[in-house]
């Protein structure tokens, strides 16, 4: 079952986060690392800033998280992570299409360089990575995150967000 998440919630956010986050361990820059990878103070700034959690529950309990944030005029996709256990068994899948069902936005979804296996995972969604250019650009304008985090992710972005860049960049040449 996918369901909102409760800020009452939180521990439980917390500790699926932090489980998931022993991915990221030994791959993304080490002065990246730490441990908790997400501080509960962390996770409660981030959702009083609007990030809102969705959670695939199984029998009664909450075993994945993604959160979705609306920010000017996109969505974007915080925050995703399954446990460790319950990997590869389609809950990641079932999670982003139902965030996806709930915009008609243009959709962002920022990672690290280094996590391949979640590029991958957006790419296979259709998701497609931006210009390092427009990478660093878009996570400037969408994100508050530190310089270092910025030079050290990738962004990916659905369809509907190259095609509102196309139009965008015809309206442009018509002006000219
Ligand atoms: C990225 C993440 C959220 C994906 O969650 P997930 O539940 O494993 O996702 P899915 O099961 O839908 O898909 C993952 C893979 O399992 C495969 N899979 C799905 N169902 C499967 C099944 N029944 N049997 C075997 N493989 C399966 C998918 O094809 C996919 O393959 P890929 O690795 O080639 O892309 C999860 O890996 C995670 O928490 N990673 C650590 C944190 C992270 O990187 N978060 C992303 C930050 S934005």
């Amino acid at each position: 079952m996918i369901r909102r998440c409760d800020s009452r919630e939180l521990e439980i956010i917390y500790a699926i986060i932090n489980d998931a986050a022993q991915a990221y361990k030994g791959i993304i820059p080490a002065d990246r690392w730490k441990e908790p990878y997400m501080s509960r103070d962390e996770l409660r700034r981030e959702m009083n800033e609007g990030v809102v959690f969705w959670g695939y529950e199984e029998q009664g309990e909450l075993v994945g998280v993604m959160g979705i944030q609306h920010v000017q005029d996109v969505m974007l996709i915080r925050h995703a992570y399954v446990r460790t256990s319950k990997r590869h068994q389609g809950i990641g899948k079932k999670l982003l299409c139902s965030l996806r069902e709930q915009t008609t936005r243009p959709i962002l979804v920022g990672t690290w360089a280094d996590a391949v296996w979640a590029v991958r995972f957006y790419e296979k969604h259709g998701f497609r990575l931006v210009s390092p250019e427009e990478k660093d650009r878009l996570l400037s304008k969408y994100w508050s995150i530190p310089e270092r985090q910025i030079e050290t992710s990738v962004v990916l972005a659905d369809s509907k967000w190259f095609e509102a860049r196309q139009r965008r960049r015809s309206g442009l040449c018509l002006l000219k």
